[in-house]
């Protein structure tokens, strides 16, 4: 299936780990500019330079910006525009994480997980209107089902982001924007969240694998395989939804 992201620009938050390393990577393998950030300026220089070798046909340029300052968010995702002269797609990628039960890390959930990419949108919004583009924002499994988090503010986090996007997609629509859920289930990625839990806590890991009906955990190329088609033409009609992709992990049925 082709996908015309060839020449597209792309402007994905927390691209250098995880499922956001892989979806800069899938952007770069179909011809598209991908914009990413993280906070760690060492990871983005070998981001940079590795990116450049390995798709010589693409341009991947990564910027230290920590989205939890809004206001540097903002200016970065104007200069990307400018950069490259417009944005066709954004990818609001960053959660904090944060999964205790208190005022702090509500609120920090709130920050990040909820305004930093409401503000990576809103910014972005002039532009995609301008190239009739598409939003995808990353949800969870965890915005779906109660799962071991609760109670703590990443399920709640993420639930709001779910119908966040599809508030968006209903009142863009007329503009020709669409805006798009993807909910991950459990991916396993050895220097990510669930080698961490892997590691640290084997008795919850293996619990959480015994959940999975493949018997396995989803790889990051899975998610950005269902991240490509909902950003991509191919999905044209597609907006307002929430796509989970979890190997059946959730039990419950989306109506
Ligand atoms: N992994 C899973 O099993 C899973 C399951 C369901 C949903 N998800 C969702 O998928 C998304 C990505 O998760 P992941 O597991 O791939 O995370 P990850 O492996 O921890 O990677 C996160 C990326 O974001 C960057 N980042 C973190 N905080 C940032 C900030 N404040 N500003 C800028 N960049 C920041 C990180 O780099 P720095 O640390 O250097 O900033 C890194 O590049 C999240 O929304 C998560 O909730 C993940």
């Amino acid at each position: 299936m082709h996908l015309g992201l060839e020449k597209k620009v792309v402007v994905l938050t927390g691209g250098t780990k995880g499922i956001g390393r892989s979806m800069v990577k899938a952007f770069l393998e179909e011809g598209a500019t991908v914009h990413f950030c993280s906070r760690t300026q060492s990871d983005i220089d070998s981001a940079n330079q590795t990116l450049a070798k390995q798709y010589p046909n693409a341009k991947a340029v990564g910027a230290a910006v920590d989205i939890s300052d809004l206001a540097k968010l903002n200016s970065w995702v104007d200069s990307c525009a400018q950069q490259s002269g417009q944005i066709d797609v954004v990818v609001a990628n960053v959660s904090c994480f944060k999964m205790d039960n208190t005022a702090e890390h509500w609120q920090a959930a709130f920050h990040v997980d909820m305004l930093a990419l409401w503000s990576t949108i809103q910014t972005a919004l002039p532009h995609l209107e301008k190239t009739k583009g598409n939003i995808v924002t990353i949800s969870s499994v965890t915005g779906r089902d109660v799962d071991f988090t609760a109670p703590s503010p990443y399920g709640a986090m993420k639930a709001a982001v779910v119908h966040y996007t599809a508030q968006l997609a209903h009142t863009l629509a007329p503009k020709g924007v669409r805006a798009n859920t993807c909910s991950p289930g459990n991916i396993y990625i050895e220097d990510g969240v669930w080698g961490q839990v892997e590691r640290g806590s084997p008795e919850l890991f293996k619990k959480q694998m015994d959940l999975n009906p493949m018997g396995r955990m989803g790889k990051p190329e899975e998610i950005a395989n269902a991240v490509l088609f909902l950003a991509s033409e191919r999905a044209s009609f597609v907006s307002g939804t929430n796509f989970v992709v979890d190997g059946a992990l959730c039990t419950g049925v989306q109506l």
